[in-house]
C-alpha cells in the first residue's frame, strides 16, 4: 500500500451519485449543526490541563449569529466529551442553564449535542471535560519526550477531531474568532495556534487571542517544555530546549519562503508566522495550524534537504487557510493547491532543479498509489457520504490535483496562471470555497476563452475520474533520468555500488533511487550499498523508511534493529505505514511486527494506533 499517510484504504462502498454539497450548504455530512439556522462567530475557552487525568477541564463559550431565532436550538458536534452542563444568555442579558441531551456516540462521528433554548441566545456556555483517549489530543510521559523531564500534550484537530476537546460546529464551513485562557501545571508551557508571546509566563494562565477567523480543524494547542527561539522578523521556532538550536538553524530560511510567498500570492495576512517542533510521536510530517505550523521532528535532517513541509505547511497560509474548503468532498482545493504553491516556494528558494525532483517523485509515488486505490478514491472531489473524511487523504487530493494545476500553468503560461491563483486567494480570503466555485472562478478569468488551450469541460475528467488524465504534462529533471540510468546499471550487475557515486546525492535522488529499486532489492547488494553509503545508519528518514520497505522485501538482516528502532520511535503515519503494511505480508514478519508492536504501541497517537491495529489485524 503507497497511500501517502498510510491511512487504511477504504472499503470500497456501494454509492449512489455524488450529492454535490456546495460551501453555502445547510448541512455538511460530517457535522450535526444546522448551518442555516446559527453558525458560531466567536469561540472563548477557559480550560485547565491535567496531565494526571490527561484531561482538558473548563468551558468553552460560543457566540452566536442568527440566521433562523426561531429554531431555538443549537447542534453541536462532540466525541468522547462529558458534559456537565450547559447554560445560555438571554437576549435580555440573563444567564440560566439549559437542557441538552448528548446522543449515543457514532463511531465515526461522535455524539450530537443538542441544546434546547429559550430565544435567539447570544451566548451559550458547555461546561466540559475531555476524555483520556480524545481522539484529537495525544498525552506524552516524560518518557516519551526528548528532555524526559516532563510530559507533553498535543492536538490534532483536522479532519474532525477538534470536537474530541471542544463543542463546535466542527465543519469547515464555519468561521470563528478565538480567545483562550489556559492553566497548567508550573514549568509547562502552553502555546496555540493564535498570538503565543515568548514572554509569558503563564501563572495566571496563558492567555490566547486569535482576531482571524478561522475553521474548526485549525484550533490547536500543545503544552510542554517548550522553549523558543527567534529565526526571522515574525518567526520563532518552539520546541523542546534541548533540540531549540538544530531547529532553528534548519529552519533559518522561513523568511525567504514568507517572501517568496508573498511575492508571488500576495501579504501573508496572519501575523506571525512560528514553528512548533513535536515529539516524534507527532502522526504528521506538519499541519499547518495558523501562525504556529505543528511539524514532525524528522525534519530535522540536519541539511535542510526536508524543509519542502515546512514550506507546504506555510503554503496553506493562503490555500486552506485563507480560502477553506467549505466540505471534506473537496479536500483537493486544500491541498492541491498547498502541494503546487509549496513546489513554486521551493523553486524560488532552493532552485528549480530541487523543484522538478519534487514534481517527478511527487507524480511517480501517485501512479503506484493508484494502482492500489478504489477507483472512487481516485476522483479529485470525493464522496465521503458516511466515511470518516480522514479516508478522504490519499496522494490524490495532493499530487494528482497539483498536476492539474502544474498543466493548466503550462498550458496557459504562468503570467496569466499566477495572476488568477492569486485572485482566487484573494477575493476568498476567509471564506470558505467549494469545487463549483473553483470552476465558475477559473472558467471566467481562463478556461472559458474561446482560444483557452484547456476548457472547462476538460478538468471533468481531473475531478470526476480515476486516473490521470492523458492530457496531464508529465514533470522531468535531469538529475533523476541519470538516477534512472544508475539504477538499470546497478539492477542489471553492470555497476556495483561504489561505482554508483552516490556519495553527492540530495535526498531526492536517494528517495528516487529507492523507489526504483525497492521491488527488486536483493540482500548481497544492500550489503553492498550499506558498506559504501551507511544506509541502514542514516538520519534522514525518508531515506531510511524507503531503505528499509526494501530491506523487508529482500529479507536483509542487519537493518533489523534499526527498523525496530524506527518503529518505536517515529509516529509520522508516512514513514510508518508503508512499514507496517509491508511486515504484514509475510507470516514470519507478521509475527516479528506484532512483537515489536507490544513495545510501540503505547507511545502512537490515538490515530496511528488505530491504523497499525487494523494493519496487524489486532483489531476487536
Ligand atoms: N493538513 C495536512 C496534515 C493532515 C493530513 C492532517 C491528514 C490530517 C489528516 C498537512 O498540511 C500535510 O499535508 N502534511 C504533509 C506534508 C507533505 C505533503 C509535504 C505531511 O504531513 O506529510
Ligand atoms: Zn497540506
Amino acid at each position: 500500500m503507497r497511500n501517502l499517510f498510510g491511512g487504511l484504504v477504504a472499503v470500497l462502498m456501494a454509492v449512489g451519485p455524488i450529492t454535490v454539497a456546495r460551501a453555502d450548504v445547510a448541512r455538511d455530512e460530517h457535522s450535526y449543526a444546522h448551518l442555516d439556522e446559527v453558525r458560531v462567530k466567536h469561540v472563548y475557552l477557559d480550560l485547565d490541563i491535567s496531565f494526571e487525568k490527561k484531561q482538558l477541564a473548563g468551558f468553552a463559550e460560543l457566540s452566536l449569529d442568527w440566521e433562523k431565532p426561531e429554531a431555538k436550538r443549537l447542534d453541536l458536534d462532540t466525541r468522547d466529551l462529558s458534559v456537565e452542563r450547559v447554560s445560555a444568555q438571554r437576549t435580555d442579558g440573563s444567564w440560566a442553564n439549559a437542557p441538552f441531551t448528548l446522543a449515543k456516540r457514532d463511531p465515526k462521528f461522535g455524539s450530537h449535542l443538542a441544546i434546547r433554548l429559550k430565544d435567539a441566545a447570544p451566548k451559550v456556555r458547555v461546561y466540559y471535560h475531555t476524555a483520556p483517549e480524545a481522539s484529537g489530543l495525544q498525552w506524552l510521559e516524560p518518557a516519551q519526550t526528548l528532555g524526559k523531564q516532563k510530559p507533553f500534550m498535543f492536538s490534532q484537530a483536522q479532519a474532525i477531531h477538534a470536537r474530541s476537546f471542544a463543542p463546535l460546529q466542527d465543519t469547515p464551513s464555519v468561521r470563528f474568532t478565538y480567545r483562550a485562557r489556559v492553566t497548567a501545571p508550573e514549568g509547562i508551557r502552553v502555546v496555540m495556534s493564535a498570538d503565543n508571546e515568548p514572554g509569558s509566563d503563564g501563572k495566571q494562565g496563558f492567555r490566547f487571542n486569535m482576531p482571524q477567523p478561522i475553521p474548526s480543524y485549525l484550533l490547536a494547542i500543545a503544552a510542554g517544555d517548550i522553549a523558543s527561539k527567534q529565526v526571522g522578523p515574525r518567526s520563532y521556532v518552539w520546541t523542546e530546549p534541548g533540540r531549540l538550536d538544530a531547529v532553528a538553524k534548519e529552519f533559518e530560511d522561513i523568511e525567504a519562503m514568507i517572501a517568496a510567498a508573498e511575492k508571488l500570492y500576495g501579504p501573508y495576512r496572519w501575523g506571525r508566522y512560528d514553528m512548533l517542533v513535536l515529539p516524534p510521536s507527532f502522526p504528521f510530517g506538519g499541519m499547518e495550524n495558523p501562525r504556529l505550523s505543528f511539524l514532525t521532528p524528522t525534519l530535522i535532517a540536519g541539511d535542510k534537504s526536508l524543509v519542502n513541509v515546512v514550506a507546504h505547511e506555510l503554503a496553506h497560509s493562503w490555500s486552506g487557510n485563507l480560502a477553506t474548503n467549505g466540505t471534506w468532498r473537496d479536500l483537493w482545493l486544500n491541498e492541491s493547491f498547498t502541494s503546487y504553491v509549496e513546489n513554486r516556494i521551493v523553486e524560488a528558494v532552493f532552485g528549480v532543479d530541487q523543484a522538478q525532483m519534487d514534481q517527478v517523485v511527487g507524480q511517480q509515488e501517485l501512479l503506484a498509489e493508484m494502482k492500489e486505490l478504489p477507483e472512487k478514491d481516485q476522483h479529485l472531489v470525493l464522496d465521503l457520504a458516511g466515511r470518516d473524511p480522514d479516508e478522504a487523504f490519499s496522494g490524490v487530493p495532493y499530487q494528482k490535483g497539483e498536476w492539474m494545476l502544474r498543466t493548466l500553468e503550462q498550458r496557459f503560461g504562468r503570467d496569466k496562471f499566477d495572476a488568477v491563483v492569486r485572485a482566487w486567494f484573494d477575493e476568498h480570503a476567509f471564506q470558505s470555497v467549494s469545487t463549483e466555485q473553483f470552476l465558475d472562478f477559473f472558467g471566467t478569468r481562463l478556461l472559458d476563452a474561446k482560444d483557452a488551450p484547456i476548457h472547462r469541460a476538460d478538468l471533468d475528467p481531473w475531478l470526476h475520474q480515476p486516473g490521470v488524465p492523458k492530457s496531464a504534462l508529465l514533470a522531468h529533471s535531469a538529475k533523476l533520468e541519470a538516477i534512472d540510468g544508475a539504477l538499470a546499471d546497478f539492477v542489471a550487475g553492470k555497476k556495483d555500488a561504489a561505482a554508483l557515486n552516490a556519495k553527492t546525492w540530495v535526498t531526492a535522488e536517494w528517495v528516487h533511487f529507492l523507489n526504483g529499486y525497492s521491488e527488486q532489492a536483493n540482500a548481497k547488494q544492500m550489503a553492498d550499498l550499506d558498506a559504501n553509503y551507511g544506509l541502514t545508519q542514516r538520519r534522514n528518514r525518508e531515506i531510511t523508511m524507503r531503505w528499509f520497505l526494501a530491506g523487508i522485501r529482500a529479507d536483509y538482516a542487519p537493518m533489523r534493529d534499526a527498523l525496530r528502532a524506527h518503529l518505536i520511535e517515529i509516529g509520522r503515519r508516512k514513514l510508518m505505514m508503508p512499514l507496517w503494511s509491508e511486515l504484514a505480508k509475510t507470516p514470519a514478519n507478521k509475527a516479528w511486527a506484532i512483537e515489536v508492536y507490544k513495545t510501540a504501541r503505547s507511545g502512537l497517537h490515538p490515530i496511528a494506533q488505530n491504523s497499525v491495529d487494523a494493519t496487524l489485524g489486532l483489531k476487536p
